[in-house]
Formats: structure tokens, C-alpha cells, sequence
């Protein structure tokens, strides 16, 4: 397919004064593309593999301590919360047997790895619940290397405790490091998720916010009074994987006394930029390394963005420092001024141009303050229009943050290019924030789109793109 003006005006101007979906050419014209040549990201061939590595998960009701708060019956990937960090190398073959022994049904979704599109895990979409007592097997090559998550797909569930780190380590990293730690950011329900939407009345549903009642914000299960603790020594550089499967927050994270250097976003390396702050919305992963140059305790803090729990913190700790425990109430400068990360200061190693769109989608993201519902173009999932493509299609999307709150929107399946970075998941920014993304369509199949945040999520803000 030609790349000319004409073409791209052509796909303009039918968007014009565009309601709901905008389809751009039918498929007949199309050329089929060479899908190797894909920047960034080359999909495995299955003689490429490595070795299976067999897990057994049993997703089951059971009591977690959250110190010092007390005890709390939540939903766990075997008994553990969060969830077991499952490792493997990169092109490692991966399948795993979950049991489900929960009240109902459930799925697992491996965030941001682009599986095939029956082993996705959305209910009603690319499979069925797996039901109570029933047992369903997920297998798929780990690929590529990078910082995921996995968790379930069905309902308000994440916020039950389903949540869990899924690492693919890299043969080569394009980065040094002496160690490695995952901090996995969430938020804290002490009770059973509900909707928001009829609670969404005082101060923050006027201010077009809402936000549910969080007891407290965590750092790999913990809250402040009783931090996670990573060890160092002077001079070590230190690999942070920052993840963030909460339910409905964004944190700004920073180290006190430490600047960090962003060397992954959403698990894909990047050329490496330091910073002292960085934006983290649900969904995505940021990897940082952290130059241990600065011996003593030191607070490792992530501040909510819309709601108003008191930070989630962990500690720095250097071997032989006086103190065992940072100075409490000592909020990094970071979070203070400094240099916050911007999506601009991403660049993928490698070229990211995929050339011109073939299929362009303006999508206006809506909700809050009276309206029970957060929509794309108006329209509430499931009573929602597919976004149809074809395969060896560019696509672009063009979004639109009407609404008072952040949206991070995640494609299921693919990487997309946003600016020179490639991510899986992007910030919209509130109050008319934009955000465009192209991606290749190279994985066949059903693909869920949506806000992470599942309050919104449940509440319509999703579509399918699907593959015709
Ligand atoms: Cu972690 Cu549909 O997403
Ligand atoms: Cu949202």
C-alpha cells in the first residue's frame, strides 16, 4: 500500500465530524505486509523456543496479614499475596495449570505479553470463566524478555488480592546491574469490591473523581508502618521492576536521596534517562536503576494521584547504615520538584516508525461526575461496536481524555508506539489530555482494549479490537 497524502487525507477527511467509530478503507485494497520487519519486536518462531517450565496456581479464598493492620480474607494465587513471582528466561515455553477454588469463575491475563489470542484470559472474549472447581492450562512462549504482570480478568477482581509478577529475563540487558528487586504497587480494599457508580456522590464524585474507600496503599503487600526492605552497599547499581497492578491508582513514585534511571517502560528497554520522579498508571511497569551512592535508610515512596491514601512506601537500605529504618514522615525531594519522567524522554532502543496509518480510530474517553457510566465514543462496554482491522494493518489511535479523571489504556496482545517509545499500556492525561498510538496488526485474534482502571473498565470503558 502506498503511503501518499492522498491516501491519509482521504482517511481524514471521513473522519470528519466522525460519531463513534471511524473506519477508515475497507480491506479490499490492501497489500499484504511483510510482518518481520515489525521495529521493536519480532515474534518468536516456535523452533526458537526453550524449555517448558510447568506451574501449578490454585486461585482459592484465605487470610493474608497486612502488618500492622491485622488479618484480611482476600482471594490469592496460592495462599500468597500478592501472588508468586513467576520467573523464566526469555523464549522459555510457559504453562500454567491454575485450579480455581473461588466462589466463581475466573480467568488469568498475561499483561502485556503478546500471547496467542486463545490464551489471553478475558472472560467472554477469547475464553469461558474457568468455574469453580474447574481447571484451564495456559501455554505460551515467554516473549519477549521483559516486566509483567498476571492477573485475573473477570469483574472487580483485582481488587480482591488476583495480582502477581510474571518476569522474563533477558539474555543481554542493554544496562548493568549488581541486583534486582520488584515492587509491586497496590492498593487496599480491606473490604469486597462494589461498582462505584452509585456511590459516586460528595466532594470527589463533584470533582468528577471517585475513588473506592482504600484502607491503605502497599508496597509488595505491606503498608508504611511495616515497609518491604531492600538491601544494598555502597556502590552497587540496583534494578528496581516498579509494577503497578492496583486496582484504580496512579502513583508518583521517588527515592529520597537517590535519583532513578529508566531503563524499561512497560518491560521494553529503553535508552536510559534519569529522573527523579515518574508517573506510573495501572497496568504499566516502569524498570529503574537505582546507583547506590548514597549510604543510609532512605524511603522509597509512591503517592497516589486521585485519591487521598497516605503514600505507599518501602525502604532503601544500605549494608552498615546506622539507622535500620528511614526517618518516618521523609518524603523524597522528588515528589517535591525536580525532573519528572515525560513521555517524551522515552526512546525504544531500535526504530519504532512503522510507517504512515492504514486504519486511523479517534476515540473520546468519557465518564464521571453524573453519569454512572465511563464510555469510548460514547458507547459502555459490552454494548459497544467492535474496532475492526485487518491483519498486516498499521493502526492508529487517537485519543481524546474528556473526563476529569486518568485513564491508562492498555491494548491486549500487542505493543503499540507511543511517541519513540513502545509501551502496552499509556497515561491519558485528564481535562482534554491527548494521546495517539500506532501499532501493527500482527497477532490475529480478538483483543480487549481498555482503561485499567477496572472501576472504569467494568463500567464500559472498553472495546474490542478485532481482527476481520
Ligand atoms: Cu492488565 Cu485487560 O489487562
Ligand atoms: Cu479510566
Amino acid at each position: 500500500m502506498s503511503d501518499s497524502i492522498g491516501r491519509r487525507e482521504f482517511v481524514r477527511s471521513t473522519l470528519a465530524g466522525a460519531t463513534g467509530v471511524a473506519l477508515g478503507m475497507s480491506g479490499c485494497d490492501r497489500e499484504p505486509q511483510d510482518l518481520s520487519t515489525r521495529p521493536g519486536y519480532t515474534r518468536r518462531a516456535a523452533e526458537q523456543t526453550g524449555p517448558v517450565r510447568e506451574i501449578s496456581l490454585v486461585a482459592a479464598p484465605g487470610e493474608v496479614e497486612i502488618a500492622p493492620r491485622g488479618v484480611y480474607r482476600k482471594w490469592l494465587y496460592n495462599g500468597q499475596f500478592p501472588g508468586p513471582e513467576i520467573r523464566l528466561k526469555e523464549g522459555e515455553r510457559l504453562r500454567v495449570r491454575i485450579e480455581n477454588r473461588l466462589p466463581e469463575g475466573t480467568t488469568i491475563h498475561w499483561h502485556g505479553v503478546p500471547v496467542p489470542n486463545a490464551m489471553d484470559g478475558v472472560p467472554g472474549v477469547t475464553q469461558e470463566l474457568i468455574r469453580p472447581n474447574e481447571t484451564f492450562v495456559y501455554d505460551f512462549i515467554a516473549d519477549p524478555a521483559g516486566s509483567y504482570v498476571y492477573h485475573t480478568h473477570a469483574g472487580l477482581q483485582i481488587d480482591r488480592g488476583l495480582i502477581a509478577p510474571l518476569i522474563v529475563e533477558e539474555k543481554k540487558p542493554h544496562v548493568d546491574y549488581d541486583r534486582e528487586y520488584t515492587l509491586i504497587l497496590d492498593d487496599f480494599l480491606s473490604g469486597e469490591p462494589q461498582p462505584l457508580s452509585r456511590s459516586g456522590g460528595g466532594m470527589g464524585g463533584m470533582m468528577g473523581l471517585q475513588v473506592p474507600p482504600y484502607a491503605g496503599l502497599l508496597i509488595n503487600g505491606r503498608l508504611p508502618e511495616s515497609p518491604a526492605v531492600f538491601e544494598t552497599r555502597r556502590g552497587q547499581r540496583v534494578r528496581l521492576r516498579l509494577l503497578n497492578p492496583s486496582g484504580a491508582t496512579t502513583y508518583r513514585v521517588a527515592i529520597a536521596g537517590h535519583q532513578m534511571t529508566v531503563a524499561y517502560a512497560d518491560g521494553r528497554p529503553v535508552e536510559p534517562r534519569t529522573i527523579d520522579s515518574l508517573y506510573i498508571g495501572m497496568g504499566e511497569r516502569y524498570d529503574v536503576i537505582v546507583e547506590a551512592n548514597n549510604p543510609g535508610a532512605w524511603t522509597i515512596t509512591a503517592a497516589t494521584v486521585e485519591g487521598n491514601s497516605p503514600p505507599a512506601q518501602a525502604a532503601l537500605l544500605y549494608k552498615d547504615a546506622a539507622q535500620s529504618r528511614p526517618p518516618s514522615g521523609a518524603a523524597p525531594e522528588g515528589l517535591q520538584g525536580g525532573r519528572t519522567l515525560e513521555l517524551s524522554d522515552l526512546k525504544a532502543l531500535g526504530t519504532t516508525d512503522i510507517g504512515a496509518p492504514d486504519r486511523i480510530f479517534d476515540l473520546t474517553l468519557s465518564g464521571g461526575m453524573m453519569n454512572p457510566a465511563w464510555t469510548i465514543n460514547g458507547q459502555a462496554y459490552p454494548k459497544a461496536d467492535p474496532l475492526e482491522i485487518y491483519e498486516g494493518e498499521r493502526i492508529r489511535a487517537r485519543m481524546i481524555n474528556r473526563s476529569m479523571m486518568i485513564h491508562p489504556m492498555h491494548l491486549h496482545g500487542h505493543f503499540f508506539r507511543v511517541g519513540d517509545a513502545l509501551k502496552d499500556t499509556v497515561i491519558v492525561p485528564p481535562h482534554m489530555g491527548r494521546v495517539t498510538f500506532d501499532f501493527l496488526a500482527d497477532n490475529p485474534g480478538d483483543w480487549f482494549f481498555h482503561c485499567h482502571n477496572i472501576y472504569h473498565m467494568e463500567s464500559g470503558m472498553a472495546r474490542i479490537v478485532r481482527y476481520k
